[in-house]
């Protein structure tokens, strides 16, 4: 097959950070062709090398000659669609990885890992070097360095505290089947089988009150204290609006009907 475009070799003899766009965009690739999860590649500084474009309809396009190209677009009857201006393209631009559905595809840069089997709703983001190791129901947001286990869910417009920007430096991570409730957050790794209600945001300093079996109180600690443990409910109380933290009782599977037709 012919091309008008001349290729661009670049091979990676070491993990040494990107330095320019070629090595950046390769380790991207990597990531969403499921080649290296995220953390197993030296992505420091990345974004320093890449410059910010506007991906559409035709193509990148340089953002000095935008204007230009789209005057060009509409003089010749056509509409040039501005998917984004980002330093990152849409992932499936580039990558579309098997077995999975993805509802809103701008939403997924690439970079992102996305596990065989997992469902991005129109509200679900999966930012680059983040992503879901298998089966999973994203609706909330997967930020940069956040991984989820298999079989976890990712509950309407939840969000997982990213470390880019904000001062917040614990790299989260989900744990196996865990199930974050609708505009729920976390600033904590979870470990398998937990739960926190909807609504509720814990960060790393948020107080917790551990509750034994029968609801009474067994001591105060700090979020951070549970960080990457398992089996756990969070919970606020919506009598008193203390953040509860007891055994989980009901690790959640997801629905099969949801997922039957990735
Ligand atoms: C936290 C959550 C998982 C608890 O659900 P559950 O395990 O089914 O618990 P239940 O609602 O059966 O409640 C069990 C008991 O705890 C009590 N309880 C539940 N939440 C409580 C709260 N926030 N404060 C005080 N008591 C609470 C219930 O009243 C009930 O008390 P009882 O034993 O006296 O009857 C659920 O409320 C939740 O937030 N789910 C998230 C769903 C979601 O967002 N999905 C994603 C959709 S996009």
């Amino acid at each position: 097959m012919s091309s008008k475009r001349d290729a661009v070799l670049t091979l990676l003899t070491t993990d040494d950070k990107p330095t320019t766009v070629p090595e950046a965009y390769l380790k991207l690739h990597l990531l969403s062709h499921r080649l290296v999860k995220p953390h197993e590649i030296n992505l420091e500084g990345i974004f320093a090398s890449l410059p910010n474009i506007a991906w559409t309809s035709d193509g990148p396009i340089d953002l000095d000659e935008l204007s230009e190209k789209q005057l060009e677009a509409r003089r010749e009857g056509r509409w040039l669609n501005v998917k984004c201006i980002d330093k990152f393209p849409v992932m499936t631009d580039y990558v579309v990885p098997s077995g999975v559905r993805i509802a809103h595809t701008a939403r997924v840069r690439l970079g992102a890992y996305v596990g065989e089997g997992t469902t991005i709703m129109h509200e679900g983001f999966i930012n680059f070097n983040a992503g879901t190791a298998g089966t999973s129901m994203i609706e909330g947001r997967v930020s940069a360095g956040v991984f989820v286990g298999e079989g976890s869910d990712l509950g309407g417009g939840c969000s997982t505290m990213g470390t880019l920007s904000g001062g917040g430096n614990v790299v989260i991570s989900v744990g196996k089947q865990c199930l974050i409730g609708a505009n729920a957050g976390i600033g904590i790794a979870l470990g398998d089988n937990c739960t926190v209600e909807a609504g509720l945001y814990i960060t790393a300093g948020t107080k917790v009150t551990l509750l034994d079996e029968n609801n009474n109180t067994v001591k105060l600690i700090k979020a951070r204290e549970l960080n990457g443990q398992t089996g756990l409910l969070f919970r606020r109380n919506s009598t008193n609006g203390t953040v509860e933290c007891k055994s989980n009782r009901s690790a959640i599977e997801l629905n099969e009907a949801l997922h039957s037709h990735n």
